[in-house]
């Protein structure tokens, strides 16, 4: 009996334990098997005999079961300390994400122009050559067309060289009056410190009867200070584009007293009108479009354009709300 204790607690794992209980209490085991005997001895004793037997094996089994705590809880620490959990450590804390630059410029963009009237509307970024180019008075031979260093797709489909094409799709689909802005992808063969072959643009176009160069300036200096956030002085320097007559470029005064362009504009020529089923001696148009890329250096004064596209968090991080 006390050799069987001494086992019982010296016993090192679960199942070393389960071992011993079936070799002492198990139906083939020690005590069993002197249970069984009490049926050879004599009647008188036999209750004493018997007693004896089951106080053992009740004091076998009791040991047995607190053996079995005791190597659980050893277990239990030896799993813990081996690298589980300590809930006393402090939590890891939070990294909050921060809205690309080039989103929160366009956000912005969107939402100034959007308090000006003008709805949103979206065009696909693989075009084909007549809402691209031919409906905005760029026909098939035009120069104009070598500017813009086209992605040319094996099926005669492109890749947009900018938005303008959505003014061509609006007029189509809704007619006139129209007051809407088109923003997203836009690609050229194009790149070095200030181009990028994917780059974004925002378009916008105003056509109803009367509408003339002066909504087009004011516009376009209202904009200007809203998305500066500051008085500014904008000069409209003559330009060309194919689908606007005339056509401008807005420059921006700058801190430096230079002057910085930071967009395209016009009135939307009338052949352009025509192209979109308008009369266009009914109504007139203005349009004009800009750089995403751009408007974001120059906002928060970003010198290489590669910055937007490198995803270097340490450069993303500052943009954090
Ligand atoms: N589509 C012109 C460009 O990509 C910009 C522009 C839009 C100019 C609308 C005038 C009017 O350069």
């Amino acid at each position: 009996m006390r050799k069987a204790l001494a086992a019982i607690q010296s016993a090192a794992a679960p199942d070393e334990l389960e071992a011993l209980r079936v070799r002492l209490l198990g139906r083939k085991g020690e005590v069993t098997a002197q249970l069984k005997a009490l049926g050879s001895l004599p009647a008188a004793e036999r209750p004493a005999a018997g007693k004896a037997v089951n106080r053992i094996k009740k004091e076998l089994s009791a040991a047995i079961a607190e053996r079995r705590r005791a190597l659980n809880e050893c277990l239990l620490d030896a799993d813990l300390s081996a690298g589980g959990i300590d809930a006393s450590l402090p939590g890891r804390g939070v990294l909050p994400g921060s809205e690309h630059p080039i989103s929160r410029t366009l956000r912005r963009v969107r939402t100034i122009l959007a308090g000006a009237g003008f709805s949103a509307r979206s065009g696909p970024e693989i075009e084909d050559e007549f809402h691209n180019f031919t409906a905005l008075n760029m026909p098939g031979n035009h120069p104009a067309r070598d500017m813009h260093d086209t992605f040319y797709l094996p099926s005669g489909m492109l890749l947009r060289t900018h938005t303008s094409p959505v003014q061509i799709r609006s007029m189509l689909a809704e007619g006139a009056p129209l007051k809407i802005i088109s923003s997203g992808r836009v690609f050229r063969r194009d790149s070095d410190q200030t181009h990028t072959p994917v780059f974004h643009q925002v378009e916008g176009l105003a056509v109803d009867e009367g509408v003339s160069l002066a909504n087009l300036k004011s516009l376009l200096h209202e904009f200007a200070e809203r998305f500066f956030e500051r008085k500014v002085q904008v000069r409209f320097r003559a330009s060309y584009f194919p689908f606007t007559e005339p056509s401008a470029e807005m420059d921006v005064r700058w801190e430096d007293g230079g002057w910085l362009e930071i967009l395209g504009c016009g009135m939307v020529h009338p052949q352009v009108l025509r192209s979109g089923g308008l009369d266009p001696e009914r109504y007139t148009g203005y349009a004009f479009g800009m750089g995403v890329e751009r408007m974001a250096m120059l906002r928060y004064g970003v010198r290489d354009i590669r910055r937007l596209f490198g995803n270097d968090v340490r450069f993303l991080g500052q943009f954090a709300p």
